[in-house]
Formats: C-alpha cells, structure tokens, sequence
C-alpha cells in the first residue's frame, strides 16, 4: 500500500506558541517515523493580509522554521518548504478558482471570522477571500492525505474536498486526493488571560523561544480563579487557567488530582500553584530552547534545509501539474 502523505504548515507571522504545539506540532513530530510528511511555511498566505509588510513576513519565515527544528521536527524525515517558492502552488490556485464561488468562500466559517476581527467588511481583497483555494493547492500539489491542524482549520479541509471532489468529477478522473483532518486531543489551548484559544494577535501566548524570565511573568500574571482570594479561600478548577496546563504539561496526573483538591478545599494558595507551572514549563521549554539556540547559530544550514526541501517539492508539484494537464487538455507541448 501507498504511503499516506501529510501536509500542513503555518503562516509566518510570528513565533509560533504553546497552542501551535499542543495543537499539530506534536502531532507532527511522531507523523513523521510514521508517513512521509512535508511542512510549509505559508509566506503567500501570510502576505494575504500583510502585503504591506514583506520585511516581517520574510523573518518570521526563519523564526517558524526554527520553531520546527527546535521541537523535534527532523530535516532528514520531514520535508520544509517555502510555499512562495512553489509556483504551481498558485498556477493549481488559479484553476480550483473556476470552480469555487464567490458566496461559498464568503461563507467559510474562518475566514468570515477573520474578516469580522479585521475590519475589512466589503473591502475584503480578493487574495484574502481566496486563501482557502490556494490551501486547496498547498494541500493537494503535494496529494496530501491527512493534515494535522487545529480546530480552526476544519473548513479549510471540507473547502478542499469540494474542490478535489468537483475537479475529478468534471475532467472525469481521480487524480486528486481527498484529506482528513487530525485534530488533536487538545485541539485549543487557551490564552494565559483566560481566554477561549491562544494567539499571537491576542497577547496572551507563551511561546516555544520564551525565556525563563518571560515564562516567569507570563504564569504570575495567568488567569486563576478571581474569586480565589486568600490562601483558605475554596477555588475553582475549571477555567482555571493554571490547572488546564497543569493537566496538559504536567507528567504527575496524581499529583495533580491532589492539587485540585487541595484548591478546591482551601488552604492553596495561586503563587505556589503558580511556581509549579513554572518548573514543569520550564522543563518542557529548555531543551527547546536550547535546540533552537544551536540551530539559530548556524542561518546557513537552516537556509539550506529550506532549499532543499522546496527543491523536492517542486519535483513532485511539476508530476502533479503534468496530470493536471493532461486532463485538462493544456498539455500543448507534453
Ligand atoms: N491556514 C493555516 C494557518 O492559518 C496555514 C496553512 C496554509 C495550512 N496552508 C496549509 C495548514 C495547508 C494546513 C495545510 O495556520
């Protein structure tokens, strides 16, 4: 049997956080001893809604491939890929468009949130509206079949298979791939304010590079429980910000039962709650650190990885536009 193939990728806008990991990087770490696996850094999509902003955009390109390497992600097992450097990635975007509405695309659920927190109402460019189409081609140039990913990117998933769906049904083929999703088993993790996910625009992530200083502040300022006030107080578990990492990162589940109940009680106090975060981040933090210290030293090396990573893709993205091709009777001079 074929191996399966898996796709996924981040934009680079930033430093990717705790919520990216719990969300697909650890997922992406054991897929790739499992299935061949490629990650992109999405610098097209990025640009959608930083198309005045190259500088950033190319380098935060660096800062997420660092991320990548830094949590386990191996050059050797996985493939990188620069998505720009694709071009048939955007010549596959340009023929899903044919057959993807203007109406359907408003209507994907993440993207009209995204619209909605930015602002663009009517202004919406069309590169912004279509960015799904072109994660359609991101996804299937590679014939990606399962794409590790948070929540949010369920409907960029459903979007795709609509398209893979209508493209064989029309050319009469089955060239194309459909993908499912695997979410993980925490698919949000939530800001250290308390709110409902993560994020980098939010204010309120850890991120994988923090140093210890920073992780020290980001957990003494983490939302509790308000009502929590002296150390006899009985506090709340849930929404609890402290305790949902706790359950996340913290190896010791009896340990952390008694915790719970401990609070719950009374006579727990947040600050030493608190401290116990801090070592068990810290733990699962430093050697992240430190492997994304000793790539960051070498920019050579990471630049290649990259480079060769994108070099493979484009060998497999030409096979997959010669099909494409083919059945769409553009193969003029094949
Ligand atoms: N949309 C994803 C995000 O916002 C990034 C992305 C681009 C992606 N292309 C992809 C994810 C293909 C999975 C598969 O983070």
């Amino acid at each position: 049997m074929k191996k399966k193939v898996v796709l996924t990728g981040d934009r680079p806008t930033g430093p990717l956080h705790l919520g990216h990991y719990v969300g697909s990087l650890a997922n992406r770490v054991y897929l790739q001893d499992v299935y061949k696996q490629y990650v992109l850094i999405a610098d097209m999509q990025a640009l959608t809604d930083n198309y005045e902003h190259p500088d950033k955009v190319r380098q935060n390109v660096l800062e997420v491939v660092l991320d990548y390497l830094a949590v386990g992600l191996d050059p050797k097992k996985t493939t990188f890929f620069i998505q720009s450097q694709i071009p048939q990635i955007a010549e596959l975007a340009v023929i899903y468009l044919n057959l993807v509405t203007i109406n359907r695309l408003r209507r994907n659920p993440t993207v009209k949130n995204e619209i909605a927190q930015k602002g663009y109402g009517e202004n919406v460019t069309a590169g912004f509206l279509m960015y799904p189409v072109h994660q359609a081609a991101d996804i299937t140039i590679v014939k990606g079949s399962v794409i590790p990913v948070g929540a949010d990117q369920l409907p960029m998933i459903e979007q795709t298979n609509e398209i893979v769906r209508s493209f064989n049904h029309i050319y009469h083929t089955d060239i194309l791939v459909e993908s499912e999703p695997l979410i993980s088993s925490t698919p949000r993790l939530p800001g250290i304010d308390g709110g409902e996910k993560m994020g980098k625009s939010l204010g309120n992530a850890i991120f994988l590079s923090d140093s210890s200083d920073v992780i020290v502040k980001k957990v003494m300022s983490m939302y509790t429980d308000p009502n929590h006030v002296h150390v006899n107080d009985p506090g709340k578990v849930e929404g609890n910000v402290v305790f949902t990492y706790l359950d996340i990162f913290d190896q010791n589940k009896d340990e952390v039962q008694e915790l719970k109940e401990q609070y719950q009680r009374g006579g727990l106090g947040d600050v030493k709650l608190k401290k116990r975060l801090i070592e068990v981040l810290e733990s699962f933090l430093l050697p992240i650190r430190l492997r994304r210290e000793e790539f960051a030293k070498d920019k050579a090396e990471v630049m290649k990885i990259l480079f060769d990573g994108s070099a493979q893709t484009v060998q497999v993205a030409s096979e997959t536009m010669r099909e494409v091709h083919a059945v769409m009777k553009l193969d003029y001079f094949d």
